[in-house]
């Protein structure tokens, strides 16, 4: 046996070597975190697809995001080949509720030629946010899609700092969540700013909302919008509770809370209490930051959209955005009741609401962002059509980050160092590298949409129609979208105004050519 004598030593050699690899390496979070164990995850992934023939789940199998969406957002944020062989695998004809995206052949946009093309592009927003309501820091939002509010708390220093880096290098603006602006919120990138019901950043010693703090806070870093937060999809009428072990003294200076001390969200807010009194604090914030001002809500009993409406065309106050949060949103932890059941999925909750507005006439003067896995573009596509401005990507930007969907947010356990507060589990990773990845994605999202808008034979997806959409209903027949969510010709389109500033910003002073060069015989 002198052969294993000599075996045992020099594979525990190899061993040795292969873990100070993967703790020196910055590429892997998950080899950071657990040298050699990790890599299984690697062999797996690369012989999953074989495997997979035989005993596990398909590409679409996976939830909240399946196999496929989780590849392409991996192989985007990497500059990896993002495409996908053979054609599709899901079941276009027979799974009902199917969004088909109806091409033109004769187009007014002709999309450049070459696939990377529009890798770059300039996507800025449809609409300039707080003009209509005169805000004294209106501005066009650079990009469409943008970074949901997750905070810091249920994030990691690193990840803010990578999501943050990420905003910066992509052009677009990154939502604090409501757990206050951190110091890694300041690293370039634009910022909105979130109140939620506890005020994290902005309040007294004795837990109140504080105006005089938030000033100092928005002159201080490069905010450029605030959002009240009045509830999430994942969960609706909730408060929260920070234990006090999480709430370290970072935590609680970046809060405005003490350390070590259980920290508290309550469910309601103190500063309003119905449409009227929020529309009157509404207008407060925007008058003393010259801020545009909107509100983040889920969607259940439309009473209150109802009522925000009529008051916002009758008494000249407003919000200047609203975001929606669908159903089927993200969260940190939340009882599953509640991220199953409460609260109307994205597409039925935001068409309710923009209906509203529509019918009170103040859909062209609103921002309408969306949020409920619309980091996909298939989803987004629906989403602009329906009458969205912009999106946020919440997980999404998780996953580019290096998130592998292990689904343990809410035990401070996240093996890739995303959403914990473990200093070991936050250090495997490296927010430089991972930067570059969330730009990475959120360029491609972006160019997609492009492409996408493009093939419909229009400039910018904010241009899409809900006639260019249709949805199938699993066997032979199919509705356009505007038929399902009873839309009125022009519902879902930016005023005729802005639609021409779109298009004026988003055509090339030079002609890109979509075709070979005319032969002499050419006839139009
Ligand atoms: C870890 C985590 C933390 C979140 N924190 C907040 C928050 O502080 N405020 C908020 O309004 N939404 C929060 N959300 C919800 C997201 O902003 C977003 O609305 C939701 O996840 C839907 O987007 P997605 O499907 O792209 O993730 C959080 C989501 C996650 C996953
Ligand atoms: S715990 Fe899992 S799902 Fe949550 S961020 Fe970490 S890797 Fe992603």
């Amino acid at each position: 046996m002198t052969w294993a004598r000599r075996a045992v030593p020099a594979v525990a050699v190899a061993v040795a070597a292969l873990a100070a690899r993967d703790l020196i390496q910055r590429d892997h979070a998950l080899l950071r975190n657990f040298p050699v164990l990790g890599r299984a995850r690697y062999v797996l992934e690369a012989i999953g697809p074989e495997l997979r023939q035989y005993i596990v789940a398909g590409n679409n199998e996976e939830r909240p995001f399946t196999r496929d969406q989780r590849r392409w957002v991996y192989a985007s944020a990497k500059q990896q080949n993002n495409y996908f062989g053979f054609g599709t695998d899901n079941d276009i004809e027979y799974t009902p509720g199917y969004p088909i995206i109806k091409h033109r052949t004769f187009g007014r946009a002709v999309p450049p030629s070459t696939p990377g093309a529009g890798h770059d592009v300039r996507l800025p927003c449809a609409k300039v946010l707080g003009a209509a309501r005169g805000r004294a820091h209106a501005f066009r939002p650079e990009s469409v899609v943008n970074i949901s509010g997750m905070s810091f708390g249920s994030l990691s220093g690193n990840a803010i700092t990578a999501l943050n880096k990420g905003a910066a290098l992509a052009g677009c603006l990154q939502n604090t969540g409501e757990g206050g602006l951190s110091p890694y919120h300041r690293n370039g990138g634009e910022l909105v700013f979130q109140l939620g019901t506890a005020y994290f950043g902005c309040r007294d010693e004795h837990g109140r909302f504080s105006l005089d703090r938030l000033k100092d806070l928005v002159a201080g870093a490069p905010v450029r919008a605030l959002e009240i937060k009045l509830s999430q999809g994942a969960k609706p009428s909730l408060g929260g509770l920070l234990p006090g072990a999480k709430v370290s003294a970072e935590i609680a200076a970046t809060r405005g809370v003490p350390a070590g001390r259980d920290c508290v969200s309550p469910s309601r807010h103190a500063e309003f209490s119905d449409c009227d009194s929020l529309l009157d604090w509404v207008e407060l914030l925007a008058a003393e930051t010259g801020l545009p001002v909107g509100i983040k809500s889920a969607v259940g009993d439309l009473g209150f959209w109802q009522e925000l409406a009529t008051l916002m065309r009758d008494t000249g106050r407003g919000v200047d955005f609203v975001t929606i949060d669908g159903g089927e949103g993200g969260t940190g932890a939340a009882p599953l009741i509640f991220t199953d059941s409460v609260s109307l999925p994205f597409q039925q909750g935001f068409s309710r609401v923009y209906r509203v507005f529509a019918e009170h006439d103040l859909h062209e003067q609103v921002v309408f962002v969306g949020a409920g896995k619309l980091g996909l573009p298939d989803n987004a596509i629906v989403a602009f059509a329906l009458g969205c401005d912009m999106v946020n990507v919440g997980r999404e930007a998780m996953l580019s980050i290096g998130c592998i969907q292990a689904q343990k947010c809410h035990t401070d356990t996240c093996p890739t160092g995303v959403a914990t507060q473990n200093a070991w589990l936050a250090r495997g990773l490296d927010p430089t590298l991972k930067s570059v990845r969330a730009a990475n994605y959120l360029a491609t999202l972006r160019r997609d949409l492009t492409k996408v808008a493009e093939a419909c034979g229009v400039e910018h997806p904010g241009l899409i129609g809900t006639d260019a959409v249709e949805i199938l209903d699993g066997r032979t027949g199919s509705t356009p979208l505007h038929k399902v969510y009873g839309y009125r010709p022009g519902w879902g389109l930016p005023s005729p105004a802005d639609q021409a500033e779109i298009i004026r910003l988003m055509t090339p002073e030079v002609p890109q050519g979509g075709s070979a060069p005319p032969s002499a015989t050419a006839v139009g």
